[in-house]
């Protein structure tokens, strides 16, 4: 089909309906204490809003599991159903960004940071105890939202999801050394891939995935499409999205993302330190140095050590270049993106161009998150 065929930019795509979400998502976060409300309004104000990436992969989702309407029948009975199927999936994207910016204003409170998409975080402009307070906040209103869903099913998907973000950012926490040595997990199982994968689905993939399979119980779907929507597309789409994160840390720097190799990086200590295996001041493991300690066991007891020492840091970037570690976690996001990709074309046969449009975007933006240089 030719029209499956045709190229347009996934955010143009559904940029009408990502500027009804961004508007009602400011009205819906409107709090009765000033404080309050300009606290839980940071991250929804223009120019604050971040990349949208889940709203659109979402809003996609939703017209690439659209049933098609035949013209015949509209203004009939199944044009009100149509109109009744229309609004779900622009509630599941405004609960989903609601939940994802509760878990920023709180991580920001853990990690101690001062600036989020751009601008200064709410933890650096309002201190830390009203951004916790404004992230329950907007978790409440996600509740809320989620209720007048009228959906059971759904509602446990998103608990599920906000479980997951808890429990990933927990296990983060567990893998810094000073955890590591108290919480008496073998070393071995935290510094593994494994743990790794884990922790990364629920920290960054479950949220998409949950909410993309809302959105398609929501549209009336079979467990069959739905999975589909959850397992391959949503979680791999977060996952292949952070692998992709952990080799950019390594080959880009944060003034020149991408175009640096590993031994351009070396000439700039500190750089490497701060930006790559010091990561968030937790000394965080990523997928291509578990690769490498795979490959030479000998780093295992360099890792352990922790980085504070400046020759280990040298040490590990020696073996993480002698390893096929950065190459083996592209080949891992490539696996992952492939996934998602055949899940989408695993979607009921439709012949409704803007379905086939919106599949068409799905695939293009995996295929962007693989070739992306930061
Ligand atoms: C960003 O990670 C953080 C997350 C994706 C999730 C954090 C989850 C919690 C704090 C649990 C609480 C959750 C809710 C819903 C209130 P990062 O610090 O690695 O990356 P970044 O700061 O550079 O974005
Ligand atoms: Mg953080
Ligand atoms: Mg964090």
């Amino acid at each position: 089909d030719s029209r499956s065929q045709e190229h347009r930019d996934p955010f143009e795509l559904v940029a009408d309906d990502l500027s009804l979400v961004a508007d009602r998502l400011r009205s819906m976060v409107a709090a009765e204490v000033p404080k309050l409300a300009s606290a839980a309004e940071y991250f929804f104000k223009v120019g604050a809003e971040g990349k949208k990436f889940r709203p659109t992969v979402l809003l996609l989702m939703a017209s690439a599991l659209k049933f098609p309407l035949s013209e015949s029948r509209q203004g009939g009975v199944l044009s009100i159903l149509a109109d009744k199927l229309r609004t779900p999936h622009l509630n599941i994207a405004e609960i989903t960004e609601m939940i994802h910016v509760a878990s920023l204003l709180h991580d920001d409170v853990l990690d101690d940071a001062d600036t989020r998409r751009g601008v200064s975080s709410l933890n650096l402009v309002m201190g830390n105890k009203l951004s916790v307070l404004a992230g329950d906040f907007l978790l409440s209103r996600a509740c809320v939202a989620l209720a007048a869903l009228g959906n059971t099913e759904v509602v446990s998907l998103m608990a599920t999801a906000v479980e997951h973000l808890v429990t990933g950012e927990t296990m983060q926490i567990s893998t810094s050394r000073e955890q590591r040595r108290s919480s008496g997990m073998v070393f071995q199982n935290i510094c593994s891939m494994d743990y790794y994968l884990q922790k990364t689905y629920y920290k960054t993939a479950s949220l998409i995935s949950n909410s993309c399979k809302a959105v398609a119980i929501l549209a009336g779907h079979t467990a069959e499409v739905s999975m589909l929507a959850l397992t391959n597309s949503g979680s791999m789409q977060g996952l292949a999205f952070q692998l992709i994160d952990d080799v950019l840390d390594f080959t880009g720097t944060s003034a020149s993302l991408g175009k640096g190799s590993l031994s351009d990086i070396r000439h700039n200590r500190v750089e490497i330190i701060i930006v790559t295996l010091d990561k968030k001041d937790m000394g965080i493991i990523t997928a291509p140095i578990l690769y490498a300690m795979e490959e030479f066991p000998q780093l295992n007891e360099v890792v352990d050590q922790g980085f504070d020492n400046p020759a280990n840091v040298e040490l590990a970037l020696d073996y993480l270049q002698k390893s096929r570690g950065i190459e083996r976690t592209k080949e891992l996001a490539q696996e992952h993106a492939n996934r998602a990709i055949k899940a989408i074309e695993a979607l009921p046969d439709s012949d409704d161009e803007d379905v086939l449009t919106s599949r068409r975007a799905l695939i293009d933006i995996t295929e962007r998150v693989i070739t992306r240089t930061k």
